[in-house]
């Protein structure tokens, strides 16, 4: 009994010379350059993880850290050097070329970096390509492929020819060519990454909107942390091949496993990703709750956080969906939540409330 929708088990990719023997390395300790030196390239390293259905797993990583080659590896386009990969529990590493295909054409869809539309099809053809894979008639691939550009903000556009759209609304007709044959599965690599910043944060936003409705499960790929943290339900960090990090985007910005991970934080506005439960204060006393002000959800964004705090003339009390006061946000709190490091209270002789601020001799 499985509840995952992709699963990845000790998943090994290594190009180059003797692989299997390369793996065996791996698992007794030896590294990538090591690996290199002999002359085969480890691109991905024991990799497991499981998504869930309708989950946006980030798979996050400088160049050359493997997250292509995974995500090649999850829809059988590489053959996994060692381990399993699991789709709604069946292991797609045992299928034939044949079944692999079927499943890619009808289960799993990916969308690239580089837009990847033939040029010389329409609009309404590229987005209907993965449906004539299928094999699905003419009429009904037309229909399908026009619903999904008009859930892309492309309605009005199927007749046009690729090259007449702009590099954003390209990236949407191959996020409408993925939608349109209703895989569940969606793989993304980097497809965001050569847009502008506006418009990018734009596709991100429409990802995000899309998937309240849609529920896919989606992995997506990229080497930009702050486009990690607003779309990820979770994150993993590779480096040099490895997962080194799986978490929330909280988890990451709040216990980094390592200095890699602690060294790409440094740059993350933290108030776009913390909530509320990241930031309160768990020790409840009786007497904090029922004053009969505002209140705040656990996954209450930080930002609108210290608006309320701004309004309270005492710390936020912040109540779960039934109405219990699971922790508090004194005003310092969040204060301290915005620096790198909490850091160890320092002792005033003055009480906070008589304190007069002077200016040294
Ligand atoms: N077909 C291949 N043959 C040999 N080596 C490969 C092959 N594909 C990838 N590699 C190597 O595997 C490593 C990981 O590559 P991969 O493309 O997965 O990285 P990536 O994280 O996607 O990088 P980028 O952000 O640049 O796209 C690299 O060292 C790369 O050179
Ligand atoms: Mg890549």
């Amino acid at each position: 009994m499985t509840t995952a929708r992709i699963e990845a088990e000790h998943l090994y990719k290594v190009f180059g010379r003797r692989p299997d023997q390369a793996v065996e390395r791996l698992e007794q300790g030896a590294d990538r350059d090591e690996l290199r030196a002999e002359g085969s390239t480890a691109a991905v390293i024991d990799a497991s993880f499981a998504v869930a259905p309708g989950e946006i797993f980030v798979v996050m990583g400088l160049s050359g850290s493997g997250k292509s080659t995974l995500l090649r590896t999850l829809n059988g386009l590489l053959t996994p050097t060692a381990g399993r990969v699991r789709f709604d529990g069946q292991d797609l590493t045992a299928l034939g070329d044949r079944e692999l295909r079927e499943v890619r054409a009808n289960k799993i869809s990916m969308v690239f970096q580089h837009f990847a539309l033939f040029p010389h099809r329409s609009v309404r053809d590229n987005a209907a390509y993965g449906l004539a894979v299928q094999g699905v008639p003419r009429a009904e691939r037309e229909r399908r492929a026009d619903e999904a550009l008009a859930l892309c903000g492309l309605a009005g556009w199927e007749d046009f020819w690729p090259d007449e759209l702009s590099g954003g609304m390209q990236q949407r007709v191959g996020l409408a060519r993925a939608l349109a044959t209703d895989a569940d599965l969606l793989l993304m690599d980097e497809s965001f990454s050569a847009l502008d910043p506006l418009i990018r944060r734009d596709m991100q936003d429409q990802l995000l909107e899309l998937q309240k409705t849609l529920h896919k499960t989606i992995v997506f790929i990229t080497h930009d942390l702050n486009e990690a943290m607003r779309l990820g339900d979770r994150i993993a960090v590779m480096r040099d091949g490895r997962i080194v990090q799986t978490g929330t985007a909280e988890d990451i910005l709040l216990r980094p496993a390592d200095d890699y991970v602690a060294s790409f934080i440094q740059d993350v506005d933290r108030s776009r990703v913390l909530t509320a439960s990241a930031v309160m204060d768990t020790e409840v006393r009786g007497d904090e709750a029922d004053c009969g002000c505002e209140t705040a959800a656990p996954g209450t964004p930080f930002t609108e956080l210290c608006a309320l705090s701004a309004r309270l003339s005492h710390p936020v009390a912040v109540v779960d969906a039934g109405r219990t006061v699971v922790g508090v946000v004194p005003e310092s709190r969040l204060v301290g939540f915005l620096g790198d490091e909490q850091g160890d209270p320092i002792a005033c002789d003055h009480p906070r409330d008589e304190r007069k601020v002077t200016a040294r001799a």
